[in-house]
């Protein structure tokens, strides 16, 4: 392993890594938010407002992480959410993470606009997976590729609904972001400030959205993908979609109480809290501020899966201790992806791991289950 990816002490350790090795359009374009980014910060500094009050003799020789998520078990209470065009990062892409969850007993997400294809994801790991979808105007296009991940053994079905439009992200145009990206004279400079993106990019395979029509090269698809997106999509698609998948759901996006109600109420089976990472609508609450209220209204009908601003194992605790069942995220696997392929993805996962280790000792929970809100003090 790369030695500073080896010597990384915590997740903004890889994002620091990941800025020094991506090209800077595609490193902002995993690091950047909507508008002025008060929601991107906020995700984070919002787990500041709560406080761990933690338990002392309490018998922390063995600590169990394992828990289960839609019937699936897991050996960790996190799991890789959906992110599109992973190859763009690091040539070794989607397959790096997919990898990487399977070796520590989580569950995979592939996103419907990944860099590889569902059946290859498939192929490549037994490890439990599950796939994103958006939702598409094209309803042929959604049946097949929900049959597609019915077929390569897909057990859950996450239906992103925060992305009726495109979140306005200034970074990407500002640097004149496309994908695949251009290496013209005016991005020439960047590129030579990271070399060994450079090099990967032009020896390696064409980036495409390989799920959608593998003839086509990424360029050509993003107005198609802009076309495609169903600004019009309502609950009553969102029932159409559940009977033709017809397994355990996940509806993604969601920050409201009345929305968590009727998607428990439409067929969906589990409630991620998230405002896509702060790159859509701007001022939304952060996902931590809002877990308590969904949690009281839809926890004992759906699982609830907190997604947005955790960096650090105490974020995970203060999630599960406020009700959530797990936590999802993105950005953590995405810089180490960016900061060296596998083995950064790998160091992601390991940080979390061992700090959530070590946390859940010294806030004195042997497992899981007894991570209950009697840990929390502060904002209550
Ligand atoms: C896609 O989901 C994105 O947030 O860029």
């Amino acid at each position: 392993m790369n030695k500073a990816i080896e010597n990384a002490q915590n997740i903004h350790d890889l994002r620091a890594l990941a800025r020094k090795r991506a090209y800077k359009m595609v490193f902002d374009y995993i690091d950047g938010g909507a508008d002025d980014e008060k929601t991107l910060k906020h995700n984070s500094t919002a787990f500041d407002e709560y406080r761990l009050a933690y338990k002392v003799l309490a018998g922390v020789d063995k600590i169990d992480m394992s828990t289960s998520l839609l019937g699936t078990k897991i050996d960790v209470p996190f799991f890789c959410s959906p992110s599109a065009g992973n190859r763009l990062f690091h040539t070794a892409g989607e397959n790096a993470v997919a990898k990487a969850a399977g070796k520590i007993g989580t569950i995979y997400s592939l996103s419907t606009l990944s860099s590889v294809s569902i059946e290859d994801i498939a192929a490549l790991t037994d490890g439990p997976k599950w796939f994103q979808l958006y939702v598409w105007k094209d309803r042929a296009l959604v049946k097949e590729m929900i049959n597609r991940a019915k077929a390569a053994g897909y057990t859950a079905l996450i239906l992103t609904v925060d992305l009726p439009v495109h979140g306005n992200r200034e970074r990407d145009p500002k640097n004149g972001f496309t994908i695949p990206p251009t290496i013209g004279v005016k991005q020439i400079w960047e590129a030579i400030k990271s070399p060994a993106w450079v090099w990967d990019y032009l020896t390696g395979e064409p980036i495409k959205y390989a799920n959608i029509n593998s003839d086509l090269e990424a360029t050509s698809l993003i107005d198609f993908i802009g076309a495609q997106l169903h600004a019009g999509f309502t609950w009553d698609d969102a029932e159409w979609l559940l009977g033709e998948w017809n397994g355990p759901a996940v509806i993604k996006g969601v920050v409201r109480t009345d929305d968590a109600r009727r998607a428990v109420k439409t067929g969906f089976n589990a409630v991620t809290i998230s405002n896509h990472g702060g790159r859509q609508l701007d001022h939304s609450p952060a996902p931590i501020e809002v877990l308590e209220d969904i949690v009281q209204t839809v926890g004992s009908d759906a699982e609830v899966i907190l997604d947005g601003g955790v960096r650090r194992a105490t974020d995970i605790l203060k999630a599960l201790a406020l009700g959530a069942k797990a936590v999802s995220f993105a950005r953590p696997y995405l810089y180490g992806l960016a900061a060296g392929g596998e083995a950064g993805v790998d160091k992601a996962l390991d940080l979390f791991i061992t700090s959530l280790k070590r946390d859940m000792a010294l806030l004195g929970a042997r497992s899981i289950n007894e991570i209950d809100q009697s840990f929390i003090c502060g904002k209550r």
